[in-house]
């Protein structure tokens, strides 16, 4: 059988060949699936297992392998921060920046999908880099947004914008090296954000792993947050009903309580963001090699062969999932007789010990959209019934205009 190369053939392939084979089987030659919750688990689980980074300049250079840095320490600096930003102070001023994003954009006639974007991923970006020049921002964000252009978009460009493109990328680069050093030397203030632990950890980590430390995190916040929250505008936009159940919760929240922990205080919008996140998972495929040989219900996976996860697949999955195709937040309520089977079915932020660490900041993102969607703008889409989901790196709706006004 040959495998289709439209990725949105290729994944609808993969979803029949999955329900086949118990979501364990050869995708072509050289990756294996695991689309089977239990073993996607134990997989990414042992493969991790005290993952450790190199310096790979060093190692090339001097021929011999420089001193190892666990990623667990690289995650519990970045979680550390995290938890130090998760109050209402910082959750409102997340808020505060996707309004003055929003806008400035008031009553244009836009693609959604961008504007969401641009929303997501300005509002983010102190968290992981701040405090820096206006310059620096624009291509830090530039950089980011071609990354998730290439994927997202249909059309795979011109020469000239991939040089483009490396050019920029090589730029924003530099700028990440130029913040972490005049900070280490003083000449930058330092800042709460997700890239200043390792201004302490440069000694050892050399500043080579110190940028693709931060690249990971910018990377990060440049795709997953902007495609979950054109997604959740897409299901809001679809779903008039749904539209009433949040506005009734988010006029009536207190405001202080909801930027303190928006999931207690809005429970019907955290079903719909969860909902939304099980329907729309970003990415679609995370593509790992493995470090170890695994025997997986006697299929075979050696060391340095290729496999493929897929929290899209495991969520749309029948075997763990009823009518998985359809958008009902309510399935999340405790006991519902659609909600997950168990812990390992739900995995919008994949696995143990690589789980995303921005999972609690990023579900306050998409609670909040949906806060300022209900309360502050009234949100127009432009022929609704042209609207589509197409897969591609990630979900992306398509035929999405329309304008965003003050209520
Ligand atoms: C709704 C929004 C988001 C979604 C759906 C999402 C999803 C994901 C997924 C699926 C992974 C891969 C996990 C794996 O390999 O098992 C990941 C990794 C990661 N995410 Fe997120 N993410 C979101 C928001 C964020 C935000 C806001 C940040 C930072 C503030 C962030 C930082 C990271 C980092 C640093 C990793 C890599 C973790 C590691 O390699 O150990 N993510 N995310």
């Amino acid at each position: 059988m040959t495998t289709p190369q439209h990725p949105e053939d290729f994944l609808r392939f993969m979803r029949m060949r999955s329900a086949k084979e118990d979501g364990i089987f050869w995708v072509d030659d050289t990756r294996l699936g695991v689309f089977e919750p239990e073993a996607a688990r134990r997989v990414s689980a042992k493969n991790w297992h005290r993952f450790v980074m190199h310096d790979r300049l060093i190692d090339m250079v001097r021929r011999r392998p420089s001193a190892e840095v666990r990623w667990s320490q690289i995650r519990s600096a970045w979680l550390t921060q995290l938890h130090t930003l998760a109050t209402a102070e910082h959750h409102g001023r997340l808020i505060e920046r996707m309004e003055r994003i929003i806008d400035a954009r008031l009553g244009d006639d836009v693609d959604l999908v961008m504007l969401t974007q641009d929303v997501a991923l300005r509002s983010m970006l102190p968290v992981a880099l701040s405090g820096l020049t206006a310059g620096e921002e624009d291509l830090v964000r530039r950089d980011l947004e071609m990354k998730l252009l290439r994927l997202i978009s249909p059309d795979p460009g011109s020469t000239w914008y991939h040089l483009r493109f490396i050019a920029v990328q090589l730029r924003s680069g530099l700028v990440v090296r130029r913040v972490l050093r005049q900070r280490a030397r003083g000449k930058r203030t330092r800042e709460l954000d997700l890239a200043d632990p390792f201004v302490d950890l440069l000694p050892q980590l050399g500043m080579d792993r110190a940028l693709d430390v931060v690249t990971a995190v910018l990377t990060a916040i440049g795709g997953p947050p902007g495609t979950a929250a054109a997604s959740l505008l897409y299901e809001f936009a679809r779903h008039p009903e749904w539209q009433k159940q949040l506005a009734d919760e988010l006029c009536a929240v207190d405001p202080v309580e909801f930027r303190t922990s928006p999931t207690s205080a809005a429970p019907v919008t955290h079903r719909f963001v969860k909902e939304v996140l099980r329907l729309w998972s970003p990415p679609l495929l995370l593509v790992r090699r493995s470090k170890f040989g695994f025997d997986l219900g006697g299929t075979r996976l050696d060391p340095g062969q290729w496999y493929l996860l897929s929290p899209h697949l495991i969520h749309r999955d029948e075997r763990v999932w009823k009518q998985p195709d359809v958008f009902d937040p309510d399935r999340f309520l405790p006991g519902a007789p659609h909600g997950p089977a168990d812990r390992t079915c739900y995995v919008p932020f994949g696995w143990a010990p690589k789980k995303c660490v921005g999972a609690n900041i990023g579900t306050v993102q998409l609670m909040a959209l949906c806060h300022l969607l209900c309360t502050r703008y009234r949100l127009t889409v432009d022929r609704p019934e042209k609207l589509t989901m197409a897969l591609r790196f990630a979900p992306v709706p398509e035929n999405f205009r329309g304008s965003l006004a003050v209520r």
